[in-house]
Parts: structure tokens; C-alpha cells; sequence
């Protein structure tokens, strides 16, 4: 025992000597933690319910971005009894997995939205977004009126989803060129979904989002994509302690 406190004595009186010791231990940490992510073909868990966004919602979120939802709204649920409590399931890895770039986010000025979809009715959102301080008082969130009155430019949507596609984005090529058809058919419910559900499945909103049949507004994209969040993966089938899901 007392030889190894004598060798030790070495290294706390020569500090590059010191220096080098950290350099392999940690080295070997390093390589412990980070070599076998490279013979991992995914470290996102698979999900069922995932899928792409449809164009409409894709398009909402681009206004998401555009205004600069993202400063004051984060998008993932941590793993923490307080906001899991408040939010719902925290956020998994594949919910993020379509999203180039991700909105995460690092502020909270107001809630988390990861969860948001179906938690309100399209008139609350359209009313929230037009004048937050109507439906909450207290509100600090400034109003987004000019949403619900500009028409949605959506003449390079079908390259915006060939984009997402060349990313990785599992789009097929008949939903890439079908891109402009089923964003009409999203937002208006006369018309005949039976492409978008071909393509994106049963499980999407068709309706007038922003209530004005006249027009198809940012308002609507807006609306179609918050009212998507969170709601896709089916939870009654995961199960996060599942032995392929553990560490
Ligand atoms: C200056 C900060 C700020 C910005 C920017 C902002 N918000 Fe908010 N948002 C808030 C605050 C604060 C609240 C909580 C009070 C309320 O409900 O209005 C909120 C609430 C919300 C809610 C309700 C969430 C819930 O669970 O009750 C939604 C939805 C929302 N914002 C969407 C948006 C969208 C979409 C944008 C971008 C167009 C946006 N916000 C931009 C501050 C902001």
C-alpha cells in the first residue's frame, strides 16, 4: 500500500506527468461512452405512430420559425415529475426525428407546446393568436392578428418536401409531387382527403382550421401544425421499459 501512495507522489510533484494521467483516463472514458454509438445503426427508439409532417403542417411550422415562436415557447417535455406532470409523457427521441431543425428550444417565457395538440379547440387558437389577452387575461404573448389575414404562399411546397426528403425524411416521390393537392385538401373538408390519408394515414385533422372557408391563411397552417404536436405517437403501445427500450 504505502509503495503505490509513494509512486503517487510522482505524479502530484510533476504536473505534466499529471497531465498525461488525466489525458488516458479520460481517453479511455471517452472511449467507453462514445465508440459503440459508431457500430449503432439509430439511437432513436422506434415508435409506432410517427410519421412525416403533411405539407399543411410543414408549412406551419415554417411560420412557427418565421415568427419566432421558438423564443419564448420550448417543444420537449423533459423527463422531470413537474413537468411531466403539467405537459403529459415526456418528449421521446423520435418525436424529434423528422424535424430539420428541431424546436426544442432553451426558453420558456410560455408554456412548453411539445403537447399542445388537441388540448384547445381551432376557435381558441385562432382567437389566442388574433388577442392572447382575450382568452388569457394576463397574458403577455403578443397578438399574431395578421396570421388569420394572409393568404398562405405555398407555391414551393412541393420543394420544401422534396427538400425534407433529400434530408431523410421518409417522403415518398408520390408525396413530394403531391405536396401542393394535399395541402389544399387538408385545410378544406369538401374536398376529397382520400390522397393525404393514402399518404399520410387516418389519423390527421381535415378541417377549416381558422374558420374562414374563403381562404387558405397562414392562420390555418399555423393552427394545423400546433394542433399535431405531441399527438402522433400512441402511447398505449409504448411501453419505456420495454427491454429494447432500456439502457
Ligand atoms: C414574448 C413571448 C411569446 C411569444 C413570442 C409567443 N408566445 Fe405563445 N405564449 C406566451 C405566454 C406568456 C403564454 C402563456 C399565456 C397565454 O396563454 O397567452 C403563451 C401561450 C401560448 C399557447 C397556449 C399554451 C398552453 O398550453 O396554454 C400557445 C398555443 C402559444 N402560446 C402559441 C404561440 C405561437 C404559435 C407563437 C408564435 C406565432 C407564440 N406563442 C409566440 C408567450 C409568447
Amino acid at each position: 500500500m504505502a509503495s503505490i501512495f509513494k509512486k503517487h507522489g510522482l505524479l502530484e510533484r510533476h504536473s505534466m506527468l499529471l497531465l498525461l494521467g488525466i489525458i488516458v483516463v479520460v481517453s479511455i472514458g471517452g472511449l467507453v461512452e462514445i465508440a459503440p454509438l459508431f457500430w449503432l445503426d439509430s439511437t432513436i427508439e422506434k415508435v409506432d405512430g410517427m410519421r412525416p409532417y403533411t405539407p399543411l403542417e410543414l408549412e406551419g411550422r415554417d411560420i412557427y420559425i418565421r415568427e419566432g415562436c421558438y423564443l419564448c415557447h420550448s417543444a420537449m417535455i423533459r423527463p422531470l415529475r413537474d413537468e411531466v406532470e403539467r405537459y403529459g409523457h415526456y418528449s421521446l427521441a423520435a418525436e424529434s426525428m423528422y424535424d430539420h431543425p428541431f424546436q426544442w428550444g432553451s426558453k420558456r417565457n410560455g408554456p412548453d407546446l411539445a403537447r399542445v395538440g388537441g388540448k384547445y379547440s381551432d376557435a381558441w387558437h385562432r382567437d389566442h393568436l388574433i388577442d392572447p389577452r382575450s382568452v388569457v387575461p394576463e397574458s403577455i404573448m403578443p397578438p399574431y392578428k395578421f396570421l388569420a389575414e394572409h393568404d398562405l404562399d405555398y407555391r414551393d411546397i412541393k420543394d420544401k418536401v422534396h427538400t425534407m426528403q433529400r434530408l431523410g425524411v421518409p417522403y415518398t416521390d408520390a408525396e413530394v409531387n403531391g405536396a401542393e393537392d394535399d395541402l389544399k385538401a387538408q385545410a378544406d373538408p369538401t374536398a376529397s382527403p382520400k390522397a393525404l390519408n393514402a399518404h399520410y394515414g387516418q389519423k390527421i385533422n381535415i378541417r377549416d382550421f381558422d374558420g374562414n372557408p374563403d381562404k387558405i391563411s397562414e392562420m390555418d397552417a399555423l393552427i394545423a401544425y400546433l394542433q399535431m404536436q405531441g399527438t402522433l405517437v400512441d402511447f398505449s403501445t409504448y411501453k419505456a421499459d420495454a427491454p429494447a427500450n432500456k439502457r
